[in-house]
Order: C-alpha cells, then structure tokens, then sequence
C-alpha cells in the first residue's frame, strides 16, 4: 500500500482525510501532544485495524477525539459538574477525561471497559477532519507498540511506512508528551497519566486530586492498572536506560565512573561541554522544560537507530511539564533512578 502525506496546509487535505475515516481507514493525526493512529472509534472493524498496525494488546483502550465539547454526552453518561469545568478550562487541548461510557461505543474502542476516555486536540486541521468525519476519532499515539511515540510525520512513516493509507503532517508537536488523563469516574477525580495539563493546573479547576500508583513508580504483577496502557512497557528505547539524579557535578562524576564505549547519555543542552566524551544527545533546555518535553521522544527514538550498551539520562525536577518529563523517562528507565550525589 502507497502511504500519502498529506500536508495540514493544502486545502483538500481535511476532506481526503475525512473521508478515509468515514470508508472505515486509517489515517495518522497531527495533534499538540503526538501523533495518533486514527480511525472511525465508533466503526468495531475500523478500529480493529488500529490495533494490528500498532501491535497493540486488545485490552488496552483507545482515547476517543471529539472536535468540541458537546460531543461527550453522545458518548458518555453521568457526566459529573466537574468534567464540564475541565472541558471549558482545557479544551480544546492536552487533557482526556474517562468518563462512563454510552452503549454507542464498542467494547473494541473501551478494551472492554464500561469507561471511555474523550479528549478535544488542540490542533486546527484534526478537530475539522473530525467534524468532517461526523464521528468521534479513536486515535492511540500513532508508534508501534512499545516504542517511543511519534512526534513528527516522519516518525510515523518510519512506523508505518506502506501500511496505513495516509498522513496528515502538521509539523512537530508542540508539548511533545501525551494527552494529562483524569478519571472521573470514581468519588475523587484520579490522575492516571501526566501530561501538558499540570497536576497544579488541575488541581485549581477540580480542588481535590489523587495520583495514581502507575505514575510514580513501576506496577507490580498483582496490581491493577487504572489505565490499561500504563501496564506495559512503554516509552522506551530498546536498551537499558538509567536515570542519574543529583548535581550537574556529581552526575557527571557518576556518569564518567560508569560509561564504557558503546554507551550514550541523554542530557540537557546545558550539560553538553560536560559530556564531550561521552557520545552526548541533548533534548532540550533544563531552563525550558516546554523544550524537554518536546524533544524527548525524538531523542528516545533517535537513540533506537544504534546498538547502545546503556543511556544514562538527565532528568529533570520539579512540577509543571517537568513533571510529565519525569514520568516518561522514568518509564523509559523502568524506574532505575541512582543518584549521583550518594553513588561513586
Ligand atoms: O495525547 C494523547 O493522548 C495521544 C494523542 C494521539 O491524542 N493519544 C494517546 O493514546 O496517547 P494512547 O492510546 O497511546 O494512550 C491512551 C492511554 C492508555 O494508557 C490507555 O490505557 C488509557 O489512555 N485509556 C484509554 N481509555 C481508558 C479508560 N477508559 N480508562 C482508563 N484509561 C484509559
Ligand atoms: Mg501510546
């Protein structure tokens, strides 16, 4: 199959686009976040191709996009005061919502959940190809499963190059991370994934929220993921990442203890002269962790073009959009974090 790529800027491309979700297609997605995998999420058979094209596990749900609020009450049910409050707080932008799903949504786009997670993009030309498809999108970040996700056109076809119809190219993404994910569905309003809304920006719009376990530390066998997707492994290059804390100084004293040639480190721009000799990648700016953000998963995948020993990576701290840096990488490092200050 010949794989179009469709620039956001010509004029015909929303209605080629649109009409490829209608006939039941594929079509990959420009949104702020990263790039999805869309398809028709109310069409069972449409949705099923998403899953063969990614690799995806049947279980795990799709995020249906919406091109404005008022599409949540055709798809959801017992929508609490407080979803309405985010819709107009966030929308149309880097938030998706679980609520309780109408019957209309198949068990296939749910993963068999009675819930359903809705999100409006903040990206002009995928909310008018899905007002021009008349149906909600289901679209999962648009990487092989397992893999870091896509942010530019080009990632994509690297994925699905001759096996999905079309691409939509609008450019890198701008916040570069996934959709912040809040379940409602339960008394207190839960965050499940981090994302471009920050913990803070959420909190002043609901006052009250819980963390879930899978954001900060690894699921063991016995738990239950909240989101399905959190579950497996995710985010990350094919070999072994660590995460060294601490100062510039004592990172780079840990670093150099430990590198051995084949190795790479993934660091902040500002770090780079320290790491001259260490095969450096850079993905943004501590200063600016708007720049982290979106520039991680471009580093994450260039560094799965070698055959590397080991990345040690720089993370940052703090709240914010750091805070959803954080969560990645950490995914990306399955959770092995040294601290530079305490180790030799
Ligand atoms: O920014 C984004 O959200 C991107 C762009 C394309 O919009 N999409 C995205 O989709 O990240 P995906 O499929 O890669 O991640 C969706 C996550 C998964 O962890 C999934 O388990 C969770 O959302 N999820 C979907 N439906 C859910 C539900 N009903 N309850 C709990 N978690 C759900
Ligand atoms: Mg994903």
């Amino acid at each position: 199959m010949e794989t179009m790529v469709l620039s956001a800027q010509a004029p015909e491309t929303a209605q080629i686009a649109a009409d490829l979700i209608k006939k039941g297609q594929l079509v990959a997605l420009p949104t702020e976040t990263v790039y999805g995998l869309g398809a028709n999420g109310l069409d069972e058979e449409a949705v099923s191709k998403i899953f063969v094209a990614k690799g995806r596990p049947q279980d795990n749900p799709l995020i249906l996009h919406v091109a404005d609020e008022s599409q949540m009450e055709n798809l959801c049910h017992s929508i609490p005061e407080s979803a309405y409050r985010l819709a107009r707080a966030f929308w149309p932008g880097p938030l998706t919502i679980v609520l309780p799903a109408r019957d209309i949504v198949p068990k296939k786009t749910t993963g068999g959940l009675s819930t359903v997670a809705i999100r409006c993009p903040d990206c002009e030309i995928t909310r008018k190809i899905i007002a021009l498809s008349g149906v909600p999108v289901a679209a999962p970040s648009a990487n092989l499963s397992g893999k870091p996700s896509t942010t530019t056109a080009q990632h994509v076809l690297d994925d699905h190059k001759g096996k999905i119809p079309c691409i939509v190219d609008g450019g890198p993404c701008k916040v570069g991370v996934e959709s912040t994910i809040v379940d409602l569905t339960e008394e207190r309003p839960r965050l499940l994934r981090p994302g471009g809304i920050t913990p803070e920006d959420l909190l002043e719009v609901l006052g009250d929220l819980v963390v879930d376990k899978a954001v900060t530390a690894q699921l063991s066998q016995n738990d239950v993921a909240k989101a399905p997707g959190m579950k497996y492994r995710h985010y990350a290059p094919r070999c072994p990442v660590v995460i060294v804390s601490g100062s510039r100084q004592a990172a780079s004293r840990y670093i150099h203890n430990h590198f051995t040639p084949g190795d790479r480190v993934l660091c902040f721009r500002e770090e780079l002269p320290l790491y001259e000799d260490c095969n450096p990648l850079s993905y943004g700016q501590e200063a600016d962790p708007s720049s982290l953000s979106a520039g991680l998963f471009a580093a994450l995948r260039e560094l799965d073009k070698e055959e590397i020993g080991k990345v040690y990576a720089r993370c940052p701290e703090g709240g914010g959009i750091a805070y959803a840096v954080q969560n990645r990488l950490k995914k990306a490092a399955a959770f092995q974090v040294v601290n530079g200050e305490e180790s030799l």
